[in-house]
C-alpha cells in the first residue's frame, strides 16, 4: 500500500538535516501533485506528528535576547541576516507538514493539502536559497546560535486549526511581508544581486502562504457560523498577546486576502486615518 499524506508528512517531521529534510519535502510534495494531477492523490491518512520536529545539533538554540546583534553594514551583519532567515525557513518547512499532519481528523478538503504541501514545497527551496547564498559567503547554517522557541506557536496551537492559522500564516508570515523589503534593500545596498535575488523569490511566493492561511480561516469560520474578524482577534489575543506590529504592508497583505480590519485593531497604534 503507498504511503500517506500524513505518513509522509511525520517523515518531514522527524528528519533532522536541514539539507536532507527539504529533499524529502520536495520529493513527497511532487509525488503528491504528480498523484492529484493523475487523479489517484495517495490516502491523507493519520499520522503522529511529534510534539517538536527533529532538528540539527547545530545551530544552538538560544533565548532571543541572548542571540547577539550585529550591524547589518558589516559582512559578518549579513550573514547573520541571512542565519536567522534560514532558520526562520527551517522551522517554516516543519510548520507546514505539521499543518498537512496535525488535523487529519477535520474532514477538510483535498484543496487544504494542495496548499500546505505547495506551502512547504516553498519554504524547503528557500532554505536551500538562503543556505547557498550562506555558503557562498564563506559560512553556513548552525554556524551562528539562532532562536529557541520558534516552535512555541505551533504547541500552543496544536489542538486548535483556528489558532494555528491565525497565529503562523496570518501573523508571523504575514510579518515577513512586512520585513522582507527592508531586506531586500540592505542586500541591494551591498551591491549582492544574488542574495537580492533569492529574496525577492522568497517575498513573492510568501503572500500565497499568507493567503492560505486567510482562505482556510475564513472557510473553517463559514463552516462554524461565526465572524472571521472577531474571532481572529480574538485568536490572536489568545496565543499572540504580542500583538502586531506596525508599519504594516497593506498592499500585499491586501493581495493575500488580510483587510486592514483583521490587524490593526491588534496593534498598540491606530494609523491617522482611523482615529
Ligand atoms: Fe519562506
Ligand atoms: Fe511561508
Amino acid at each position: 500500500m503507498s504511503q500517506t499524506l500524513a505518513a509522509m508528512a511525520e517523515e518531514v517531521l522527524r528528519t533532522a538535516d536541514g539539507r536532507e529534510k527539504t529533499a524529502l519535502s520536495h520529493r513527497h510534495a511532487a509525488r503528491w501533485q504528480e498523484a492529484r494531477a493523475a487523479g489517484t492523490p495517495p490516502a491523507i491518512g493519520h499520522a503522529a506528528p511529534p510534539d517538536r520536529p527533529a532538528r540539527p545539533a547545530r545551530p544552538d538554540l538560544l533565548d532571543p535576547r541572548d542571540v547577539p546583534r550585529r550591524r547589518p553594514g558589516s559582512p559578518e551583519g549579513r550573514i547573520a541576516i541571512l542565519h536567522a532567515i534560514a532558520h526562520i525557513e527551517l522551522n517554516a518547512v516543519d510548520l507546514h507538514w505539521d499543518m498537512v499532519a496535525r488535523f487529519t481528523g477535520l474532514d477538510l478538503p483535498p484543496g487544504f493539502y494542495d496548499d500546505w504541501v505547495k506551502a512547504a514545497d516553498e519554504e524547503s527551496k528557500h532554505f536551500n536559497l538562503v543556505c547557498d547564498r550562506l555558503e557562498a559567503m564563506g559560512s553556513h547554517y548552525g554556524a551562528l546560535p539562532a532562536h529557541a522557541g520558534m516552535w512555541r506557536a505551533a504547541e500552543d496551537t496544536a489542538k486548535d486549526i483556528m489558532g494555528r492559522l491565525a497565529v503562523v500564516p496570518m501573523v508571523l508570515e504575514a510579518r515577513g511581508l512586512d520585513v522582507t523589503p527592508g531586506m531586500i534593500r540592505i542586500f541591494q545596498g551591498a551591491k549582492d544581486p544574488e542574495t537580492v535575488a533569492a529574496l525577492e523569490v522568497i517575498y513573492a511566493e510568501e503572500v500565497a502562504h499568507v493567503a492560505y492561511g486567510a482562505k482556510w480561516f475564513n472557510f473553517l469560520c463559514g463552516r462554524r457560523g461565526i465572524d472571521p474578524t472577531a474571532e481572529f482577534h480574538a485568536l490572536v489575543r489568545r496565543y499572540f498577546p504580542g500583538g502586531t506590529k506596525a508599519p504594516f504592508n497593506e498592499e500585499k497583505r491586501a493581495e493575500a486576502g488580510m483587510p486592514p480590519d483583521f490587524y490593526w485593531p491588534l496593534a498598540d497604534t491606530l494609523p491617522a486615518a482611523w482615529s
